[in-house]
């Protein structure tokens, strides 16, 4: 009997990883969902949400995944792993940890082999690089990434697109926008060059830090130089990156659409687009070109679902691995 927790199932996180449970028929005989007091007793799917509070019942699960923000996986996720739950975590809490594999299921599930009850997702935007990178890094090594993204607000999570929508609807009928609540200035109709908040007397943002760490962590290599600007634009759904990387052997862009429509997980396009990604699992990479400043350089376009790949996927994915493993398959 195998059972699963979700918490944050309420979430924009939570509920696509509801669905993909469902559309991938993951093994799990008992489903039981999770949230704070806001929507716990309300149903979701034909089940109740419960209250995660100090009377909740965290016996007997096998599988808890995680997306109700850091402080919750901080609060929660040992007491889980303490009564036998693998805990997959969406958020940020663990990904610096170095006893927590930080995991892209293409990428490195090797890393899974070594969990102590606690594996982390990456955040949403270094997983779809990871993902476009990875096969290149594998074949010549990457010396220098230069990453622009272009972050849809469904990123901040269901109360920022309803941010968007209601500064968009109020602008197209007239009105003054309402004051911004989860950003420094208005979604609608603007960009925001600094996505991400910034900590005491760093000049870079914690989304801009995340890229940096993660990319080297999940690659395996401190040595790749990374230089990141976040930008949050008004899209609902899939963030998009304009990455330039200076390889460490020389390749030029046929051999790299070579490699990535081999790899897992990859559409190859001319121009992807976050609408057109939206709802898909893959991630999409257009505009491979050399740049002509450097005899090592190339440029590309890589747009993914935030929700699916860059969060939901990925820890279903991870879930079906620790399934298996659990079942006697074990991760090779
Ligand atoms: N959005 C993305 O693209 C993305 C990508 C990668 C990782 N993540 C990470 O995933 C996590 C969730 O993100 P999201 O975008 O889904 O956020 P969200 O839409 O704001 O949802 C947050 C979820 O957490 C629940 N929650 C909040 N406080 C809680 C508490 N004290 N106890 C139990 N449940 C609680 C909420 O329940 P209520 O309904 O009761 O409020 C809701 O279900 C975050 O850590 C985020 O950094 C998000």
């Amino acid at each position: 009997m195998t059972r699963v927790a979700v918490v944050g199932a309420t979430g924009a996180v939570g509920r696509v990883m509801l669905e993909l449970l469902h559309q991938r028929a993951f093994p799990a005989d008992e489903i039981v969902l999770f949230a704070s007091a806001r929507s716990a007793g309300t149903e979701l799917g034909g089940r109740t949400v419960q209250l995660l509070d100090e009377n909740a019942d965290l016996s007997g699960f096998d599988i808890a995944l995680f997306s109700a923000g850091a402080g919750t996986s901080k609060m929660w996720a040992s007491r889980f792993v303490d009564q036998g739950a693998v805990v997959i975590d969406n958020s940020s809490a663990f990904r610096r940890d170095p006893s927590v594999p930080l995991v892209v299921s293409e990428v490195n599930p090797h890393a899974l082999r070594h969990h102590h009850g606690l594996i982390a997702n990456p955040n949403c935007s270094t997983m779809q690089l990871m993902v476009a990178l990875a096969p290149i890094h594998r074949a010549v090594g990457i010396e220098r990434l230069i990453v622009s993204t272009y972050q849809s607000v469904s990123g901040t999570g269901k109360a920022a697109v309803q941010e968007l929508d209601a500064q968009a609807r109020a602008d197209l009928d007239g009105v003054p926008m309402p004051a911004p609540e989860l950003y420094p200035d208005h979604i609608a109709f603007n960009v925001i060059g600094a996505a991400g908040n910034f900590a005491e007397g760093d000049d870079h943002t914690d989304e801009e830090r995340k890229m940096m760490f993660e990319t080297r962590k999940i690659l395996e290599d401190e040595s790749i130089g990374i230089a990141v600007t976040c930008v949050r634009v008004p899209v609902r759904v899939s963030h998009s990156e304009a990455v330039n990387l200076q390889t460490r052997e020389p390749i030029g862009p046929d051999r790299v659409r070579e490699l990535l429509a081999d790899a897992p997980g990859i559409i190859l396009e001319h121009v992807p687009s976050p609408l057109r990604a939206a709802g898909r699992d893959e991630v999409f990479v257009g505009r491979i070109r050399r740049d002509d400043s450097h005899p090592r350089a190339l440029s590309m376009w890589v747009v993914s679902d935030n929700l699916r790949k860059g969060a939901a996927t990925n820890a279903v994915q991870i879930a079906e691995l620790v399934a298996a493993d659990r079942a006697g398959s074990p991760v090779s």
